[in-house]
């Protein structure tokens, strides 16, 4: 695995789910990791939870949609270990409504999570970065990014807005030696795509039939998106920047898939 000894690290979504398995991997990863949350009980227990087994981790909590908490959090990591090497934009939503179904506050949200959010640790993240030399700012963004899924059309553009964010903000901020990628993960186990498969009328089933379409054939876990994250943000990806890591078993790879037999 990569190692990301003497970096720290911001973690945003990082009480469940594929924040906290990144945040596990970075902290094994020799990582100073700061897991942020809006919901400041789950991200506490996370932070005990957690064997420190290489950085030390912490929790701050903050909502990764208003200026004030972003500046806030960048502010801690910075007044608590001196600099900021890493932010992991991971914080995001899901509403499963057509367009005719959602409201404008309902659209609105998720962009703000998935998008706005990003421009915010921009913003903050990049002058303490550009100080120390470099950094690396890593983007959730989802198998989405590419194809469309049914009913989630504030998520499909919100995750192809992540792609293009990635590629934008590679470009401007190259030359101060800060790193801009995104991973895209495919079917991950976690609180939203349980909650998302609760949709259908037989959530098991329908998972099942989800994973039949993809070649390997598997479920992923937060842990593998944490490696990927891991080498992204580590000194192993120093010249990739810009780039998108589909982390899928190869879900999208294919308009259509048989598995043989
Ligand atoms: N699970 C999947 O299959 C999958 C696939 C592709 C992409 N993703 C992306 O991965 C990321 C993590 O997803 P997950 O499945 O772990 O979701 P999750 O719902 O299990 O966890 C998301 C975390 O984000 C936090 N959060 C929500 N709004 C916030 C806000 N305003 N400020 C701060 N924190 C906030 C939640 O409290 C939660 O702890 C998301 O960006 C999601 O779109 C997930």
């Amino acid at each position: 695995m990569s190692r990301l000894d003497g970096k720290v690290a911001i973690i945003t979504g990082a009480a469940q789910g594929i924040g906290l398995g990144i945040a596990r991997v970075f902290a094994e990863a020799g990582a100073t990791t700061i897991l942020s949350d809006i919901n400041a009980a789950q991200g506490e227990a996370a932070v005990r939870g957690m064997e420190p087994q290489g950085g030390s981790v912490l929790f701050v909590s903050a909502d990764v949609t208003q200026e004030n908490e972003v500046r806030a959090l960048v502010g801690k990591a910075i007044d608590t270990f001196g600099r900021l090497d890493i932010v992991v934009n991971n914080a995001g939503i899901c509403t499963v409504k057509s367009a005719e179904q959602s409201t404008v506050e309902e659209w609105d949200e998720v962009m703000a999570v998935n998008v706005r959010s990003i421009f915010l640790t921009t913003k903050f993240a990049v002058p303490p970065m550009r100080k120390n030399g470099g950094g690396s700012l890593l983007n959730v963004a989802s198998v989405s990014s590419f194809v469309g899924q049914q009913n989630t059309p504030a998520y499909c553009a919100s995750k192809g807005a992540v792609l293009m964010l990635t590629k934008s903000l590679a470009l401007d901020y190259g030359p101060d030696n800060i790193r801009v990628n995104c991973i895209c993960p495919g079917i991950t186990d976690t609180p939203m795509l349980r909650s998302h498969v609760r949709h259908a009328p037989d959530p098991d089933a329908h998972l099942q039939q989800r994973l039949r379409r993809v070649p390997m054939g598997q479920m992923l876990y937060p842990d593998d998106m944490g490696r990927a994250a891991a080498f992204l943000c580590s000194d192993d990806a120093k010249g990739i920047t810009g780039a998108s890591l589909v982390v899928d078993g190869g879900y999208i790879s294919c308009a259509e898939f048989f598995p043989a037999g």
